[in-house]
């Protein structure tokens, strides 16, 4: 049997007035990768930072490979993690991938992927170090170890956060629209590399507007629309005529 690496149900989110998660499901097996695909404003960033809890949701649940932070709420109906330790055992089975990379400025490369295996993990540093330069030949950044994230580009400090991501060897990777401040020439530098972590069965969530390599890549399509997912499916469904008319609108556009 499969195992069960996200299991996610009825997540809401409100920013004042504005309800922008308005229940979400979602479960994701491991080796799973999962195209969230959607408009702007839709909620796809909000969904992706209430799982690693950068956002608190307002009420639902989050299991993330057997790690779950309960909410409580207080009177006025206001959610809270009932227990902080809970909050960092779920955070350590997840990695997230940013649009603009997010590197620490301030520290080497060699520094920023040592940082959370050494003071979130308890690795000794050398043992960090070692399996730092590994990731760096995997993601094709051998030999940048000691060079700062302002030396290089968009495509290598993306590796690099890729890296960084791998580094604590989470049971899932979030990626958030990660090719889109990319020039064109480097976008594929990096959707290849995300393509092999696919092929070695990673379990990653991918928000993206690249349709072929959603298509090519994921073993699901999530269409979420107005804080909902609006439709789901394998990916020869959801780009085939039997799709969803709303989904098949949104990538008409
Ligand atoms: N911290 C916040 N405070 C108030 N409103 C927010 C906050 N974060 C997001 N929003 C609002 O929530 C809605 C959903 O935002 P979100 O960033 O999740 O959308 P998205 O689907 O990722 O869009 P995009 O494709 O443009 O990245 C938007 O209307 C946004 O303005
Ligand atoms: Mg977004």
């Amino acid at each position: 049997m499969t195992e069960t690496v996200l299991r996610v149900r009825g997540i809401t989110k409100s920013f004042g007035a504005r309800a922008v998660l308005r229940g979400i499901d979602l479960d994701a097996h491991r080796g799973d990768v999962i195209a969230i695909l959607g408009g702007s404003g839709s909620g796809k960033s909000t969904f992706l930072r209430c799982l690693n809890l950068l956002e608190l949701p307002d009420a639902g649940t989050i299991e993330i490979a057997g790690a779950a932070a309960p909410l409580v709420h207080d009177t006025q109906g206001r959610a809270r993690i009932a227990d902080p330790r809970a909050l960092n055992d779920l955070r350590a089975k997840t990695a997230m991938v940013f649009q603009n990379f997010n590197l620490w400025t301030h520290m080497t490369v060699l520094d920023n992927i040592v940082a959370a295996p050494v003071h979130v993990h308890g690795v000794p540093r050398a043992e960090a170090a070692d399996r730092a330069q590994a990731l760096l030949e995997k993601v094709g950044m051998a030999g940048f170890a000691a060079h700062w994230p302002r030396q290089l580009s968009g495509g290598q400090q993306q590796r690099v956060a890729i890296a960084r991501a791998l580094a604590t060897d989470p049971d899932l990777m979030l990626f958030d629209e990660p090719t889109s401040a990319l020039d064109p020439e480097r976008v594929r530098e990096v959707l290849d590399l995300m393509r092999a972590l696919a092929d070695e069965g990673r379990t990653m969530l991918i928000v993206t507007h690249e349709m072929a390599f959603a298509r090519d890549v994921s073993t699901r399509v999530v269409h979420v629309r107005d804080g909902v997912i609006e439709s789901m499916g394998p990916p020869a469904l959801m780009f085939g005529a039997d799709a969803s008319p709303v989904f098949r609108a949104f990538l008409s556009h």
